[in-house]
Formats: structure tokens, C-alpha cells, sequence
């Protein structure tokens, strides 16, 4: 079999056979194949797709290039995956409340990278947090607690690690076949019975046409059923930064806020509709009745203790955590409105970017963001403002990065003298 080969036939829009991509995976990982012929190929699969067996056989054998985690002596194992966006902290409430409702949540987590966070270092911005832990101490203590996330292990779908960073620098990300089988084949691998995927769209997500990120999310949930495991999805807006708070420290107050019902805003909104579909999915209990379950574990204070004993678990200081005294960054700058009107429309991956220009993201992997640096939002889409009135709060550690961050969040905040005749849904669509 030949590389060349299997480049020639893709790029003739000819389907690959589950040989051919298996070849293709096994010996890219092994370091047999050059990036440039890996880029060809996936260049090929961006313009001219893949049948859902392709995309299957390709999540399949990304899937089995490293270990398999075995989850089976855990009940209810759930877990959810966002694919990605600003302020977007829905694992940190999602994950302690399905904890109080009996499901097990082993959930390997990443890092943020370009415009997006992540949970791992979010997590890392509590002093002592542990988010690398033995396979012992991470299963005891989903045992004990229901509940551990960690950092993903370094065998984890090794050859889905290699693709994604060559199509992180080949403009070969936004493709539907090559995202899902590169998200799918991670979770699949992490050995999780039952999974919600939060597919997001919009300005700020992968793929920003809504249909699209349907598209996307069916990809998903067909592969993630032909494995056998119970998947659903729902599509949910990037038009706007979920939460009000951007930056690692921030989203930990913001998670707190939530979980003690000081914050019932678009944040908390998705978090109950992503843990109820997964805890009437798990169960088996209809949708009503999980709803009800959610917002019950929310109000009566229960997911709340249980994210303070997940973070005393994992070695982190819940006290500071409880007292909101987490680090935040010293330097602030207030962002004005420059005119009167309405917040017409966002630019979210800017809003992320002027996060990342504060420090609180990385442009390379090997980056370490400053956990304390960030901003708060104190607008949202079809408000109506006045010149001079604060629309957001800059955090950063550096004073000189306070002016370049405005001028890029202040470039991606539209505002017109028309209020917007609509706003993007939050949650598009479910897929059950
Ligand atoms: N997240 C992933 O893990 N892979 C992609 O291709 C895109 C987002």
C-alpha cells in the first residue's frame, strides 16, 4: 500500500477503504509518513468530505492508537464535550451536579488553546489543584466522590495528537469528518458509556453557520451509536461569550456564582439542559423529570458542596474557593462605549483573543497562561448603552497589555444605532 496512493484516490472525491485508513493512521503515528503527505491528505478529506463510513473507520483506528480506558467497573459513567469556546464553563457546574445525582464522571479534560479555554487550566488556577493524577487515585476517587477530572494522559489517541497540531498549522481544522473523528475518537478512547456533545456555533466556535454545526453534531452522535454507546448533542450559541467572566480564575468565581444560584444567566441555562439530557439519557428517566432533578440539585445548595469536595479531593484550597479570594490579575482598565446604542452584534473569538492578548490564554502549547488575567463583560448582545458607560473590565498582570486588549475587544463589540431585530438562539437544536 502507498501513501501517494491513498492521497490520489481522495483527492478524485474516491471513498478510502477501512485498510487504506488504518494504513494511513498506523503509519503517520509511527512517524513513516511525512507531514506533507498527511497534510495532502487531509487537505483532500476538507474539499472533498467523507462517507460516514469513512469517518467512522477513521475514528476507529485514531481511537485504538493509544490506550483504551476501562470504565466498566464504574455505574453511570457520564460525561459531556463542548468543542470549544469563550467563557465557556459549563463542565465546572454540569460535572458536580450529575455527581449528586448518582452518575459517575471520570472526564479527562484539555487546555485551552488559541481564543478558547479550558477546563484543565481553569482548574489549575485554584492553588494545590491536581489535575494529574495515577489511574488509581482517578478511579478511587470517581468511586468515592463520583467525580475527578483530569488532564488528558499522554497516550490517549496519540495519533489524533500528531493530526491536530499538522491541521492546526495547515488550515485543514474547520472540516466535519476530520473534527468529529478527531473529538470522537478522544472520548471514545477515554471510556465513557454515555456522552452529551455541546456542539457549538457562531462567531466564536469551529464552525460558525448553525446548520453547519447540526451537520457536525449528527456526524458526532452517528459515530459515537456505530461504537455502541448512548450519544446525544445539542447545538448552542457562540455568538456571544456563554459566561460574563473570561479568564482561568474568573470562570472558577463565575462556576461559584452559578452553583450557589447568584447567576441564573445563559450559563447556567445550558449547563441544566446539557445535565439533564445526560442524566435522562444515563437513567433512563424522561426529560421532565431530569430537568426537575437538575435544577433541584442547583437550588438545594447539593451541587455546590459536592464542587467544594471535588476541589478539597483533588488537593485544591476550597476554602479560598468558597470565600472568593481566588488570585486576580492587579492591573484593570474599565472599556468604554465610545457612542450611544445597542450591542448589535460580536465578534466572540475577538472577545477571546483580547482575553489571550491579557495573558489569560496561549498561542503555542507549550505557553503558560497567567491564570489570574482576564476580563468581565458587563454587556450582552441587544443591550442599550450610553457613550461612556463600562462595557467590560480588563485583568492583567502586565499594564502595558491593558490598551491592546481594549482596542481588540472594543473592535469586536459592534455597537448601532438599531437594536438587533433578533439574537442568535441559544440552544439551536437537540439531538436526542
Ligand atoms: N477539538 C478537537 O479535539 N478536535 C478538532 O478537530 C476540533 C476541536
Amino acid at each position: 500500500m502507498r501513501i501517494y496512493d491513498i492521497i490520489h484516490k481522495k483527492r478524485h472525491s474516491q471513498s478510502l477503504s477501512k485498510e487504506e485508513i488504518d494504513f494511513f493512521v498506523k503509519e503517520y503515528t509511527k512517524g513513516n509518513i511525512p507531514d506533507y503527505q498527511a497534510s495532502a491528505l487531509c487537505m483532500a478529506i476538507c474539499c472533498n468530505g467523507m462517507t460516514d463510513e469513512e469517518c467512522f473507520n477513521l475514528t476507529d483506528s485514531m481511537m485504538h492508537s493509544g490506550d483504551i480506558i476501562d470504565l466498566s467497573s464504574l455505574p453511570y459513567t457520564a460525561d459531556k464535550h463542548s468543542t470549544g469556546g469563550v467563557g465557556d464553563l459549563t463542565s465546572l457546574i454540569v460535572t458536580p451536579i450529575l455527581a449528586t445525582l448518582g452518575l459517575s464522571v471520570a472526564k479527562m479534560s484539555g487546555r485551552g488553546l488559541g481564543h478558547t479555554g479550558g477546563t484543565i487550566d481553569k482548574l489549575e488556577s485554584i492553588p494545590g489543584f491536581r489535575t494529574s493524577l495515577s489511574a488509581e487515585e482517578f478511579m478511587e476517587q470517581v468511586k468515592r466522590i463520583g467525580l475527578c477530572v483530569i488532564g488528558q494522559t499522554e497516550n490517549l489517541a496519540p495519533a489524533d495528537k500528531k493530526l491536530y497540531a499538522l491541521r492546526d498549522v495547515t488550515a485543514t481544522i474547520d472540516s466535519i469528518p476530520l473534527i468529529a473523528s478527531s473529538i470522537m475518537s478522544k472520548k471514545l478512547a477515554a471510556g465513557t458509556h454515555n456522552i452529551v456533545l455541546d456542539v457549538k456555533y457562531g462567531s466564536g466556535a469551529f464552525i460558525s453557520d448553525p446548520d453547519e454545526a447540526v451537520k457536525l453534531a449528527n456526524t458526532m452522535v452517528k459515530i459515537g451509536r456505530m461504537m455502541g454507546k448512548n450519544v446525544c448533542a445539542v447545538v448552542t450559541s457562540m455568538a456571544y461569550p456563554l459566561g460574563r467572566k473570561i479568564g482561568n480564575s474568573l470562570e472558577i468565581i463565575e462556576a461559584t456564582e452559578i452553583l450557589r444560584c447568584e447567576d441564573r444567566g445563559d450559563a447556567r441555562t445550558v449547563s441544566v439542559e446539557l445535565a439533564s439530557i445526560l442524566l435522562s439519557i444515563t437513567k433512563g428517566i424522561d426529560m421532565e423529570e431530569a430537568v426537575r432533578l437538575v435544577n433541584d440539585s442547583l437550588d438545594s445548595g447539593k451541587a455546590y458542596r459536592k464542587f467544594l469536595e471535588w476541589i478539597e479531593a483533588q488537593g485544591g484550597d476550597s476554602v479560598l474557593v468558597d470565600k472568593g479570594e481566588l488570585c486576580i490579575a492587579d492591573f484593570t482598565l474599565e472599556v468604554e462605549a465610545e457612542k450611544d446604542g445597542y450591542i448589535y452584534n460580536a465578534d466572540t473569538e475577538g472577545i477571546g483573543m483580547a482575553s489571550c492578548i491579557l495573558g489569560a490564554g496561549r498561542t503555542v502549547k507549550e505557553e503558560q497562561p497567567d491564570l489570574s488575567a482576564g476580563l468581565i463583560l458587563n454587556v450582552s448582545l441587544g443591550d442599550k448603552v450610553k457613550k461612556g458607560q463600562s462595557i467590560a473590565k480588563l485583568f492583567s498582570s502586565s499594564p502595558e497589555k491593558l490598551i491592546p486588549a481594549s482596542e481588540k475587544l472594543k473592535a469586536s463589540i459592534m455597537i448601532s444605532e438599531h437594536r438587533p431585530e433578533t439574537l442568535p438562539p441559544l440552544i439551536y437544536k437537540k439531538i436526542f
